[in-house]
């Protein structure tokens, strides 16, 4: 195994965590290694495909002019509509041709340092369970409907998915300072819930976590409550995140150029020195440096967010 200490790290192994390093206390079923992988994809019934259509049939009413284009495409490219939960190796064949992407089944949230290796490898890990009826509007844990159709069509994205390889090996450096909670700040601002100005004054929504649920389109692209501000990387590994509700506000890239540029060309080490360990801002705030696209007026968190009725404004 590689030990983090190492200056260059061989991303082919599965690298060692410090005992210092904080991570989620996740208990690995006895069925999986250490990779995490699930030997096969789970065998859906016809209700479990069912629900997949229907979700993807109500997401298709809500993104075109919501979505980026990048990923309009990559649906197409791959016919994620062709019916049905998609077969990962079907479906990584198709993605292998066009970037060198592979999509794996796991059965749960990962580790950190397992996610990161496997996207250092362009691996994706996608949950292998799909939701019930019951939770078809919103489930906290990914589900394969997330994981593949929220975050697959942008590995179709050549740029992009070279952006995600390098998100998984900046991990390695991040464990390596004891940061992960700032780098996991960037994946939420840009992988779940970001935001691109195509063209210089389109906005859409190229994060999984806007673009796989049936509220948040809406609101991070049209609604006056949320801050809209240019990714600034500094900034963003700075500042706060809600889990549980619509986000107070969006980071917007120019392009996926822009944002491979800000991350890979950012010396990670001189940032990770500069860091404190909790958070500097608050996710509502908008701050001195920020280049502000829409100061939001707050009003739905301000009502009270999730659960309270207030609406998405
Ligand atoms: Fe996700």
């Amino acid at each position: 195994m590689a030990t983090l200490a190492e200056s260059a790290p061989d991303y082919t192994t599965l690298p060692e965590m410090a005992q210092d390093v904080f991570t989620a206390p996740l208990a690995r079923p006895a069925h999986v290694g250490d990779d995490w992988l699930e030997p096969q994809q789970t065998d859906y019934s016809s209700e479990d495909h069912a629900v997949w259509d229907d979700l993807f049939a109500r997401q298709l009413e809500i993104l075109p002019g919501r979505a980026a284009s990048a990923f309009m495409a990559g649906l197409e490219k791959l016919d994620l509509g062709r019916g049905g939960v998609p077969e990962f190796g079907q479906l990584s064949e198709e993605l292998g041709a066009l970037t060198g992407w592979s999509v794996v089944p796991v059965p749960m949230l990962i580790p950190d340092h397992v996610f990161f290796w496997h996207l250092a490898n362009r691996r994706f890990p996608a949950g292998n369970f799909i939701r019930t009826r019951e939770t078809f509007d919103y489930i906290q844990e990914p589900d394969v409907f997330h994981d593949v159709f929220g975050h697959v069509p942008m590995l179709t994205d050549p740029v992009f998915a070279d952006y995600m390889q390098e998100y998984g090996r900046a991990g390695w450096k991040a464990m390596r300072y004891n940061r992960l909670k700032a780098l996991g700040a960037l994946y939420w601002y840009t992988v779940e819930f970001g935001l691109i100005l195509e063209g210089g004054k389109d906005l859409r929504a190229y994060g999984a976590g806007i673009l796989s649920g049936p509220t948040e389109a809406r609101f991070a692209v049209e609604a006056q409550s949320p801050n809209r501000i240019m990714l600034n990387v500094d900034r963003v590994m700075r500042t706060d995140y809600v889990i549980s509700d619509l986000q107070p506000t969006y980071f917007v890239i120019e392009s996926f150029a822009d944002l491979y540029r800000q991350t890979v060309e950012r010396d990670f080490d001189r940032l990770y020195r500069s860091l404190q360990a909790g958070f500097t801002y608050a996710n509502s705030a908008v701050i001195d440096v920020d280049d502000v696209l829409h100061r939001g007026t707050q009003e739905y968190h301000l009502r009270g967010g999730r659960g309270s009725g207030a609406a998405p404004v």
